[in-house]
């Protein structure tokens, strides 16, 4: 099933006098439980074509469907609802609460989709368990190493079940074995039919993905199987 369809994606960024073209053209189909890696040097527009893909911004000009849905005509508040309930994004610095627990944190979207307290918990219990943390509930996030925090994040993007992440260089901060298992719970992902695109700049790991996009000043210059 076509999960992704962008054609001819377009984001200019006008700052009064330059325009840049952060995206040009883009055009991409995915399909459900793939493992896409997107690479590209600093500034090809990788990050601005996630934005597009995970509904935070809005392009210029093209079309894009999520999961059948034409991201363009939706409102602010149906993209976010869309977002909170197909979307999972994952960032480079973790972005947890620090002053909530491994648990809190994950718990913490589902209580704001509205799932009770008792249901939230035992979610996130569950969700922090297959990532391997079910001794680390209580922690936080000061008390973790990156490849933890990064697992934290994880079970926080798929405990609401998404068909899609989005992963903006989860690894860059971690050292080569937290990669490999950050990497490997990824793979486990899209087994079970999540698709996974990740944003990275290490060629190692891309070719651990089933396909690798490359972006140039913008747009997508290869696209290819591994
Ligand atoms: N909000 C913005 N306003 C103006 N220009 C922007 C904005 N966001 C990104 N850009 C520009 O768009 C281009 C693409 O940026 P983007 O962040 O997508 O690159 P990237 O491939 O993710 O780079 P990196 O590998 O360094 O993260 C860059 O030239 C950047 O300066
Ligand atoms: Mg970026």
């Amino acid at each position: 099933m076509s999960l992704i369809y962008a054609e001819q994606l377009t984001k200019k960024y006008d700052d009064g006098d330059t325009v840049v073209t952060a995206l040009d053209r883009a055009t991409l189909s995915i399909t459900s439980g793939e493992f896409i890696a997107v690479t590209g040097r600093s500034g090809s527009g990788k990050s601005t074509l996630f934005h597009q893909l995970g509904l935070i911004d809005t392009p210029t000009s093209g079309s894009l469907a999520v999961l059948g849905t034409n991201a363009l005509a939706l409102t602010e508040r149906q993209k976010t609802a869309f977002r909170l309930k197909h979307i999972g994004y994952i960032f480079q610095d973790y972005a947890l609460i620090p002053t909530l627990t491994a648990i809190e944190n994950v718990a913490l979207p589902l209580l704001m989709a509205g799932m009770s307290k008792h249901r939230a918990y035992a979610q996130a219990a569950q969700t922090l368990e297959t990532v391997g943390l079910a001794e680390r509930l209580k922690h936080l996030p000061s008390q973790l190493s990156g490849g933890q925090q990064q697992r934290v994040s994880i079970a926080r993007a798929v405990s609401h079940a998404p068909a899609l992440i989005l992963a903006d260089e989860p690894t860059a901060n971690l050292d080569h074995e937290s990669s490999l298992s950050i990497l490997a719970i990824f793979r486990r992902l899209t087994e079970q039919g999540i698709t996974v695109v990740m944003i990275t700049h290490e060629n190692e790991y891309a070719k651990l993905t089933d396909r690798v996009i490359t972006l140039f000043d913008g747009a997508v210059t290869e696209d290819v199987k591994n």
